[in-house]
């Protein structure tokens, strides 16, 4: 089967050309310049079974999201998304690679943890699809379970310093996982938060009768994610191992990483959406509206700068991936899943921490870095594909558009407008964070390894089209 992509503008992290993509199978073979007439120079000899007109268009890599969490069970109950809906939702987005989180149970060993995870997702997914592992309880056997997965293709690790008593880990815990990602070239992921004072902060707020949906913010101040991040880094540089921040909010925390990136260490972080467009205002919405925006680490005050901060060090490389996070509850009660953000009312401290956002990513960052003028497109496709690819060694194979990758790819048209609306996303969650938002660019086709995956807002794919992936190791490494 031989695909043509004509007469679009290719974008990948280092070009921007007007350009033919040829895809045999599932494979993108050639890029070249247009030929007058519209026949492809190519190939000179066979023509394509089927040829896509993107004239006016843009031609991206499909978007890489490296951190979701479908079917998660959190706060007595589950993400809302199955790997059936949520990967599916994303293609619509223009995501046709996500990596999940397997997660290991306390007392129980981490395979069992990843073979379950595996079993949810076989079978399922829209998009290709690899595995991160949540360690929650560090000891000898983990630390030998780290090399199998690294076998496996599970070549990262994510602790928390937050959620005491549910999935956090000690200072000695994480340096001894520390220790052995220097040993076996594991990338450690960290929810680097202050999560003992934090907890002290919620008692006394709940004392005092503070509630609402904007507490889960105020009782998580900058300086909680700022030291965790600090001694996250601090742990990794005497271990001697690669560390990736996760969902980094503060400019405070970005302050510690960039400081760390001045020494030369292999210390990396991502932002989400949430952190670049949402904050106080929305955790403020009246009645438990903000109960929406109620994610760890949580959107930040407007009046502070750190949204500033975050696009500034998105712009000149301070950070380096944007992911989701995607982690979605309903405000209303789920058909099967029941009550969800609602365990939270009157209680700011039950309610499921996550909020949606997989389908959005891709359109919210074109509408950030080009709609607003923030980014260009190149690095617009560098922080949402190519560099999430390179973190978690799946580059070039995913990421860009060069002979030989895999042919994922997003035809987006800057001339349709769209406004973002819970009446048009397909993920399995009741409203969006950017409801109204007025975006000029909408994703018009995507391809998930050669084969036509969305198409004039349909899908065309089948669950279980999606493959997993083994990954390599971390390829951006100084
Ligand atoms: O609020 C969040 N982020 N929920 C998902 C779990 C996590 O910490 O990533
Ligand atoms: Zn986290
Ligand atoms: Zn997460």
């Amino acid at each position: 089967m031989r695909t043509l992509i004509s007469g679009g503008t290719v974008v990948t992290a280092t070009e921007i050309m007007q350009a033919d993509v040829l895809i045999e199978d599932e494979t993108v073979v050639a890029i070249s310049a247009p030929v007058e007439g519209g026949r492809s120079g190519t190939d000179t000899t066979a023509s394509p079974d089927q040829v896509i007109d993107a004239t006016g268009k843009y031609v991206f890599p499909g978007g890489v999201d490296v951190h979701t969490h479908m079917e998660l069970p959190f706060g007595g109950t589950y993400a809302s998304d199955t790997f059936e809906t949520g990967t599916r939702a994303a293609a619509f987005g223009g995501t046709t690679t996500l990596i999940d989180f397997a997660v290991q149970t306390i007392g129980e060993p981490m395979m069992d943890g990843y073979d379950e995870w595996m079993a949810k997702a076989d079978g399922e997914c829209a998009i290709d699809y690899g595995f991160h592992m949540i360690v929650s309880d560090v000891n000898e056997q983990t630390l030998k379970e780290m090399d199998i997965l690294m076998g496996e293709g599970v070549t990262s690790f994510k602790l928390f310093m937050a959620y005491p008593g549910v999935l956090y880990s000690t200072d000695g815990q994480i340096f001894q996982a520390m220790q052995k990602a220097a040993d076996n070239g594991a990338t450690i992921m960290m929810h680097a938060e202050n999560g003992i004072v934090i907890d002290v902060l919620r008692e006394q707020a709940l004392a005092r009768g503070e509630t609402d949906p904007i507490y889960h913010s105020v009782t998580r101040p900058p300086v909680t994610e700022a030291e965790a991040t600090h001694r996250a880094i601090a742990y990794a540089e005497l271990a001697g191992s690669p560390l990736y921040v996760v969902h980094l909010s503060a400019k405070e925390a970005l302050d510690e990483v960039v400081a760390a990136r001045d020494r030369g260490a292999n210390v990396f972080a991502e932002t989400c959406p949430q952190y670049l467009f949402l904050g106080w205002k929305n955790l403020a919405e009246p009645g438990f509206e903000g109960a929406k925006y109620v994610c760890s680490t949580p959107v930040r005050s407007e009046d502070q700068g750190h949204q500033e901060a975050l696009w500034r060090g998105l712009a000149t490389n301070d950070l380096q991936v944007v992911s989701t996070d995607h982690c979605p509850f309903c405000m209303n009660d789920h058909p099967t899943l029941g009550t969800q953000k609602q365990l939270g009312v009157g209680d700011f401290t039950k309610i499921p921490n996550g909020l949606p956002g997989v389908e959005e990513r891709f359109t919210m960052m074109y509408y950030g870095a080009i709609d607003q003028h923030r980014l260009s497109l190149n690095r617009f496709v560098e922080i949402i594909a190519s560099t999430p690819a390179k973190m978690f060694g799946l580059y070039p194979k995913k990421g860009t558009i060069a002979i030989g990758s895999d042919a994922d790819i997003v035809i987006f048209d800057p001339g349709t407008s769209q406004t973002i609306s819970a009446d048009t996303i397909h993920m399995d969650v009741d409203y969006t964070c950017y409801e109204g938002t007025e975006v000029q660019g909408k994703v018009d086709t995507v391809l998930s390894r050669g084969r036509t995956i969305i198409e004039n807002g349909e899908y065309l794919g089948a669950k279980g089209d999606g493959q997993y992936l083994k990954r390599g190791t971390n390829q951006c490494l100084i």
